[in-house]
């Protein structure tokens, strides 16, 4: 676990400045959600954070390392389906190992546990067209957590889903995180998912991309998730949507 700090990070794409001035600190073991409206640069900011893209300005450091290049400190999961359709189950899973050279014998416990862990047990040998959208969607996962990271990005991961699998997918990401604690930042469209999730959401503006509001979220866990039916909880999602529509209206329209 190490906490990642987002400093001065300003970005540009050819003429447009996608991200002005971004700092934030995501603590050691902190789960913390980004919001904001399409095209304020969640998604570059996260690739910059995972050293996939270089800032024109500013840093990234996970501890005391500064990111210059892919973040091996770092497992990233996609709202695409990144699977590899000739590949089972298992050896989905273990692609992230492989690409950082681990020793798959010596890890094959590890990952299998790691398959128990996101509720596939008894599926190692299925094809990713076998599985459902959020069976997939924890192959994913159990590839991002078996190079064991010290971070774990995740962009819109649960954005395919079905309503009613999104919202078993948040209770179990949220169990998978309380036994294998990782400093998190996941991006989402959908805010009751963000309050849901987080310890802190983050709320950005555009053009270019400013954290615009920055909220701690004061609800105990383990969640059940009739949480986000409280009046509390409707107050967080509130204020956020209004931080949002307010950048939309500054910057004319969708
Ligand atoms: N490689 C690139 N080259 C040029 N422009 C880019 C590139 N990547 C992103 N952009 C632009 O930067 C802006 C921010 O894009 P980004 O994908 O980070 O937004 P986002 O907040 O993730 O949006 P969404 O919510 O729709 O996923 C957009 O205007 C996009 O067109
Ligand atoms: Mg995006």
């Amino acid at each position: 676990m190490k906490n990642v700090s987002v400093e001065y990070i300003t970005k540009f794409f050819g003429e447009i400045q996608v991200l002005s001035d971004v700092s934030f600190v995501a603590q050691e073991g902190q789960f913390v959600t980004i919001v904001g409206p399409s095209g304020c640069g969640k998604t570059t900011l996260l690739r910059i954070i995972d050293g996939l893209e270089n800032p024109d300005y500013g840093q990234v450091r996970i501890g005391e390392r500064i990111v210059s290049g892919p973040a091996k400190e770092c497992a990233f999961v996609f709202q695409a389906d990144s699977l590899m359709p000739w590949r089972t189950v298992y050896d989905n899973a273990k692609l992230g190992m492989e690409l950082r050279g681990l020793d798959i014998q010596e890890y094959k416990d590890r990952l299998m546990e790691l398959l128990r862990l996101v509720g596939l047990a008894g599926f190692e040998n299925h094809y990713p067209r076998q599985l459902s959208g959020g069976m997939r969607q924890r192959v994913n996962l159990a590839r991002a957590l078996a190079v064991d990271p010290d971070v774990l990005l995740m962009d819109e991961p649960f954005a395919a889903l079905d309503a009613q699998t999104r919202e078993i997918m948040q209770t179990e990401l949220l169990r998978i995180w309380s036994t294998q604690r990782k400093t998190v930042v996941f991006i989402t469209h959908q805010l009751d998912e963000a309050v849901y999730l987080a310890d802190r959401v983050l709320v950005m503006g555009r053009k270019p991309g400013v954290i615009a509001d920055d909220i701690d979220i004061p609800f105990d866990r383990p969640r059940e998730l009739s949480l986000k039916r409280t009046e509390d909880f409707g107050k967080l999602v509130e204020r956020i949507w209004g931080t949002i529509e307010g950048a939309i209206r500054e910057t004319g329209g969708i």
